[in-house]
């Protein structure tokens, strides 16, 4: 299958670059740039390469040509759920839930990594490097170990125990940030330009939304049909604007009719991109001069890690997934993402760290104030695996029940219980 990668344009002010630019952002602006194909459109499975059970399966919608290139690791084709006892406590009929906890370092990044990595092989990166919340980074680090590859990760040191795990047990030179994402982010962009490496950075690095893409596409290929919804959790907007791209290209290429509409999901704790949304929504402003829309930075303090973000470093691209798609976006206190988790875990079978947990707590917000309706198909996407962080599922997970070890207390500790 050949690539049908033209080359760059820029989200903020339209420039536009050829495929064999070599930076990373807008020449002219240094806004971030989207990536651009050459189609050959229609309807059909020209699209699918139908051996593959992973990200390259879209190999034609994809930046890559040299797959030889690719980690050896199955990145992505993670299962969709249909989760009606968990759709009816919202009073929806048709809810999925899409695990990419499943993905091998569990977290949805990984679809961002499998393209990265291509790329950065195929242009003679020696060095990996990115800023990470941790995902993104024990991604990357998990990625470049299946390859052999060094790579160096920047995180705010206060990155949940088990994501500091990962980064080093993969063997990643991890570098623990005195301070915030936003900190690691800047000093990244700094050393890795300095240094010559392959920066992998959210939003900088076009090729990362490209990864992110994939999702839309498993969606579309696993259901059959585009959804009505799609709910993402967010913080720096990557992913909300890559998946909202993987649609937009399924339609542009001729294979899906429609577009479904795009749910950012936030915490109240940290909703740059949220207020951004509303504030353009609310003045009916649905078709503004995108150069002109500023993002006005937070300061960020939610549980939910993965997601706590001041400036959203892809948040213009996401505001316009929101707008563009017709879509909304909700924010939600801390407590109700905590309590989500649960939720999810025992109305699905599906354990989510704080951030994904994010995306139901919205999802059932935005059912209570009528925005979502009962009869719509919902696709929530649950981002990363609950085991990431288990400091905060401890929280609301209860405690277990203290027995003796002997038969009758067992018994009657279990009294109740059916059977
Ligand atoms: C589990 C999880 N959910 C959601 C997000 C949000 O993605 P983005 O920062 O691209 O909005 C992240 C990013 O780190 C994540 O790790
Ligand atoms: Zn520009």
């Amino acid at each position: 299958m050949k690539t049908y990668f033209s080359g760059f344009r820029c989200f903020r002010c339209g420039t536009e670059a050829g495929a064999d630019f070599s930076g990373y952002v807008c020449p002219a602006c240094g806004g971030n740039l989207e990536v651009r194909y050459a189609w050959p459109n229609g309807r059909g499975r020209w699209w699918v390469d139908e051996e593959r059970r992973d990200v390259f399966r879209y190999r034609a919608l994809l930046p890559v040509s040299r797959l030889e290139l690719a980690s050896p690791l199955r990145v992505g084709m993670t299962p969709i759920y249909e989760a009606p006892r968990l759709g009816a406590a919202a009073g929806l009929k048709h809810l999925l839930v899409k695990d990419d906890g499943q993905n091998p370092s569990a977290s949805f990044k990984d679809r961002a990594g499998a393209v990265a990595l291509v790329r950065a092989r195929e242009t003679g990166a020696k060095v990996l490097c990115g800023a990470s919340t941790g995902n993104a980074g024990s991604s990357m680090a998990c990625l470049a170990a299946s390859v052999g590859m060094p790579c160096v990760i920047f995180v705010p040191e206060k990155a949940p125990a088990a994501k500091i795990a990962q980064l080093l047990i993969f063997g990643a030179n991890v570098l623990a940030v005195k301070g915030t994402y936003d900190d690691a982010f800047d000093l990244c962009m700094e050393v890795c330009a300095q240094r010559g490496w392959f920066n992998r950075n959210t939003g900088h690095n076009p090729f990362t939304r490209e990864g992110k893409k994939t999702a839309a596409f498993e969606i579309y290929d696993q259901l059959g049909k585009i959804p009505d919804w799609v709910v993402v959790p967010t913080g720096d907007g990557n992913i909300l604007a890559g998946i909202w791209k993987g649609f937009r290209d399924l339609k542009a290429a001729g294979i899906a009719p429609k577009m479904p509409k795009m749910l950012c999901a936030q915490s109240e704790a940290s909703a740059a991109i949220s207020v951004a949304a509303w504030k353009l929504q609310r003045a009916g402003n649905l078709k503004p001069d995108w150069k002109s829309v500023e993002i006005a930075p937070v300061a960020a303090t939610t549980v939910a890690d993965s997601i706590s973000v001041d400036i959203p470093r892809d948040g213009l691209a996401a505001v316009r997934a929101v707008i563009e798609s017709g879509g909304a976006a909700v924010a939600v206190p801390d407590a109700e993402i905590l309590a989500a988790i649960p939720e999810l875990a025992r109305g699905a079978g599906v354990f989510a760290e704080p951030a994904a947990s994010c995306a139901w707590a919205g999802l059932k917000k935005a059912a209570r104030e009528g925005r979502v309706k009962p009869d719509e198909t919902v696709v929530c996407m649950i981002t990363g695996n609950g085991l990431k962080d288990v400091a905060s599922a401890r929280k609301v997970a209860g405690d277990p029940v203290p027995v003796e070890a002997n038969v009758a207390a067992a018994l009657a500790a279990t009294e109740g219980l059916g059977g």
